[in-house]
């Protein structure tokens, strides 16, 4: 029997719930498909950033490395730790080292769930690169706390990371309808997202059969609201992804059914599999976040691992769930009693 050795990073607030629901569906479907699941649990979190006065241990990048997939609940508790300090402690780091370039978020309306729009019938996938862009780290602050302070942050795009990213996104399209939508800044962005568009260009040769149209940011906005259902794949940078699939998530009902794989195509490293939804402080400790996004996640990972069955089992347990009524609704039903649905449902 085929067994994946699985990291389990829990982290902070609603993240512990969540990952604790997603990995007793993943139990149930290994058993129903004869595959083993053998699951590792990493305390890295605010938490033990408070006691270690680091998010993860030194060699927390190594460890993770033999893993065959992470999945991970969500890191953030701004009370105690800033978040520039706790995301760049653990959540960032993995994303980069991994190389887990190809960040994944599908957009589309579950069974029963009324989204905020007229529009129902859409099915968006939105590929975000996810190593370099807007979140380079690349910058710095001078002259702190005097008027004459000055702060940089550069976004940094390299012919190898623009390339990766939208060969990956024409892959996916011609997967899917064979359209894709670039998304830009480039009336006034000149340099980065010029190069972008040129780059988008380029590959389209290689790509006859997508028919891919470049928007500016702004536009896509508008668009994903008044016409969601003309969109297929959609592609961005690192910053302009983040906020387009915050977008996504709430025209598909809300951050309880929007999941999120952060993706190494090349398969050389761990991928990392995640809600898109964070530690929802507010709501943490209640149980009624929905664990919708976190058990979908967890299917995209099976899905990434080879496990296709076993992934359409997970999706068919959501649907025939939220096709019920349950969890189709922010904080109308119970954690557990979502959860025992799906187990029921696999
Ligand atoms: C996301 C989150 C993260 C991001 C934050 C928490 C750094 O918003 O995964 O969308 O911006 O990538
Ligand atoms: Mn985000």
């Amino acid at each position: 029997m085929k067994t994946y050795k699985i990291a389990l990073i829990p982290g902070d607030g609603i993240g512990k719930d969540m990952t604790a629901a997603a990995w007793s569906v993943l139990q149930k479907v290994a058993d129903k498909h004869a595959f083993g699941l053998e699951g590792t649990e990493f305390p890295w979190s605010c938490a033990f950033y408070k006691v270690t006065g680091s998010m993860m241990p030194a060699d927390g990048i190594e460890t993770l490395r033999n893993f065959d997939a992470i999945l991970l609940g969500a890191v953030g508790w701004p009370d105690e730790v800033p978040d520039s300090v706790s995301l760049h402690g653990l959540l960032l780091p993995i994303r980069k080292s991994f190389v887990q370039y190809a960040n994944i978020r599908p957009h589309r309306l579950l069974p029963g769930v009324a989204g905020p729009l007229k529009a129902t019938d859409f099915d968006i996938l939105c590929i975000r690169e996810n190593t370099e862009g807007e979140y380079s780290g690349a910058g710095g602050r001078v002259h702190q706390n005097t008027s004459d302070e000055v702060a940089v942050e550069t976004s940094v795009f390299t012919r190898k990371g623009v390339e990766r990213i939208l060969r990956f996104a024409f892959e996916q399209a011609r997967g899917r309808r064979g359209k894709l939508a670039s998304v830009t800044k480039s009336n006034a962005q000149k340099y980065s997202m010029v190069f972008w568009d040129d780059m988008t260009r380029l590959i389209a040769t290689e790509y006859p059969d997508v028919e891919v149209t470049s928007y500016h940011i702004d536009a896509m906005a508008a668009r994903m609201v008044m016409a969601p259902e003309s969109l297929d794949v959609v592609v961005a940078s690192n910053l302009f992804g983040d906020i387009l699939t915050d977008l996504g998530a709430a025209i598909q009902g809300g951050l309880g059914f929007a999941a999120s794989a952060n993706i190494n195509p090349d398969r050389d490293l761990p991928s990392m599999f995640e809600p898109v939804h964070g530690s929802a402080p507010d709501i943490a400790h209640r149980g009624i976040a929905n664990p919708i996004a976190t058990v979908w996640s967890a299917a995209m990972m099976l899905d990434h691992l080879g496990e296709r069955g076993a992934a359409a089992t997970i999706m068919n347990a959501i649907e025939a769930t939220t096709a019920g009524g349950l969890g189709t609704v922010p904080g109308g039903d119970r954690t557990e009693t979502i959860t025992a649905s799906l187990l029921t449902a696999i």
